[in-house]
């Protein structure tokens, strides 16, 4: 390894987060408008050689250790077991794990474990159907619930679950979705709603705040901090009823983590976002299809983060929200 994705703050990203597609078979309100969106064109989507290719010079060359791969949805993605793969191939010790929304997990799961997947995360909001089809503009919970299962039973553990809340819709539903989790043994984590929707509907006042959802948490159940160190990860935990199970809360707005942050994102049209938030990007399929050498490309991505700003500044008066929405950016 020759060097590291360092930006102008001293943070470091190690962790890639990679899109592979900005499909869905979902329309979650807060990521996706009801119809449409117009996808990208297949020739602008990186193909799995050229994914791959990325993972491996990210973690040959630019100390990469840990890829999820999002979208979108990514096991509507035709290659995601082949992809993960051939990218468990390039490291035995790199982390690889899937931020989905669990349809078709329940038939893929047994094959993504076996191809060296390491970990799920989930996206579940409500465990009422009626809620679920209201967020998301589809009835599959059952399908969901599913899948969470088979990713259990297949090893893909700890099985996160991902929450939003919104208000009027399932913000009273916060303590049911975590005894459910609970019951279950998956571990649940809240995420204020950030502004990256595509019809750009976000509103700070809208938004279910961290303060918000701890309070009626303990409504119902007694939290107290977990001690382990936060480190880079965004969730605040919290041991539920003084027990074993916890719950975290990711303030990604009220309490931003951006200091700490050692994130990196590749779209699935294969630019380079220094953040969620990032208003420029850097192509590397350009200069991929073009036929940089892998030291070229890592010197690309190296620069890409130079850019990278020091908050996301949503409090900012001069904050923008991206022009994609986190369907076409990942999770
Ligand atoms: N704010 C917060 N979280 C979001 N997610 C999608 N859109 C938003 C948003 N606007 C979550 C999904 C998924 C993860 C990729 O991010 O629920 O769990
Ligand atoms: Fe699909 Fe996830 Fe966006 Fe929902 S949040 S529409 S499941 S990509």
């Amino acid at each position: 390894m020759t060097r590291l994705l360092e930006d102008r703050f001293g943070r470091v990203a190690t962790d890639l987060r990679v899109s592979l597609t900005d499909r869905c078979n979902l329309r979650c309100s807060y990521c996706m408008p009801e119809e449409g969106p117009d996808w990208l064109a297949n020739e602008r989507l990186l193909s799995d050689d050229e994914v791959v290719r990325l993972v491996r010079v990210g973690v040959e060359q630019l100390g990469i250790r840990e890829v999820r791969f999002t979208g979108g949805e990514p096991l509507v993605r035709r290659g995601i077991v082949d992809i993960v793969r051939r990218s468990r191939e390039i490291d035995p010790a790199l982390e690889l794990s899937l931020t989905s929304n669990a349809l078709g997990l329940a038939r893929m799961a047994p094959a993504l474990a076996e191809a060296g997947l390491n970990r799920v995360n989930i996206s579940l909001d409500t465990i009422r159907a009626e809620t679920f089809h209201t967020i998301t503009r589809r009835d599959r919970l059952h399908d969901v619930v599913a899948g969470l299962e088979a990713a259990h039973a297949a090893g893909l553990g700890p099985v996160k679950i991902n929450a939003v809340l919104l208000r009027g819709v399932n913000d009273d539903q916060a303590a049911e979705l975590l005894g459910w989790a609970i019951e279950h043994g998956y571990h649940l984590r809240f995420i204020e709603q950030m502004p990256l929707d595509a019809q750009h509907g976000w509103t700070r006042e809208q938004m279910v705040t961290a303060d918000e959802i701890l309070a009626s948490l303990e409504a119902v159940f007694d939290l107290s901090p977990a001690v382990e160190p936060r480190g880079s990860a965004p969730a605040e935990l919290f041991l539920v009823n003084g027990g074993a199970a916890t719950v975290g809360v990711i303030a990604s707005v009220t309490r931003p983590f951006c200091g700490d942050c050692d994130r990196v994102r590749l779209t699935a049209d294969g630019q380079v976002r220094n953040c969620l938030f990032a208003r420029e990007e850097s192509d590397l399929r350009a200069a991929l299809r073009a036929g940089a050498s892998d030291e070229e490309l890592a010197d690309r991505w190296v620069i890409a983060m130079r850019g990278k700003r020091a908050g996301h500044g949503i409090d900012d008066p001069t904050f923008l929200q991206p022009d994609r929405p986190m369907s076409a950016i990942g999770g």
